[in-house]
């Protein structure tokens, strides 16, 4: 017997992610969005996977340009998640408008560490696609990850692990 979901759902709210912007450009044209379903499967290859809602503007860009950019955001750029997300969907037509980025191909958010990936594998699971990317270069930004708990950003403090 499966969970109910909205306990699911409560119970995800416990978990703390990273948030990243998935970016992709190619045939289908540029897009992005915002992304916290991402972790690493395998460093031999390097390789990552995101879930992406089945019915979502990036899904269907990230299958058809079968490339994407995992930009893992700094903390200060919870401006740049909530664009991503959409929220100012209304009122600016791209979402890329007046976002700093080092690169006008796939693109790549200025201050993020990217991971720069072709799409290996599409695997469909529920209402998401797990996309599982091939790692093709790394850009390491050195700043603290933005971070997304309970509904809200976070910025992360590190804990001094004390002596057993
Ligand atoms: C913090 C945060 C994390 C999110 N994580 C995901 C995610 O992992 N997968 C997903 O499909 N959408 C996620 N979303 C929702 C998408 O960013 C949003 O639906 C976006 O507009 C994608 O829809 P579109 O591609 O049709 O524009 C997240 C939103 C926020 C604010």
């Amino acid at each position: 017997m499966e969970s109910d979901r909205s306990a699911f759902i409560d119970a995800m709210r416990s978990v703390a992610s990273s948030v990243t912007v998935v970016t992709t450009n190619g045939a289908a044209g540029r897009y992005g969005a915002t992304v916290s379903a991402f972790c690493s499967v395998s460093a031999d290859p390097p390789t990552i996977l995101v879930c992406l809602n089945a019915e979502s503007r990036i899904a269907q860009h990230v299958i058809e340009n079968q490339n994407l950019n995992i930009n893992v955001l700094p903390q200060n750029a919870d401006h740049i998640a909530q664009r991503f997300a959409g929220a100012h969907d209304k009122d600016i037509e791209d979402r890329f408008d007046n976002i700093p980025l080092n690169t006008d191909d796939v693109p790549s958010i200025s201050g993020a560490t990217v991971l720069s990936c072709e799409v290996d594998q599409v695997i469909p699971s529920g209402s998401h696609q797990i996309v599982i990317g091939k790692v093709m270069s790394v850009a390491k930004a050195n700043n603290q990850p933005l971070t997304y708990y309970d509904g809200a950003y976070h910025q992360v403090t590190p804990i001094a692990v004390g002596a057993v």
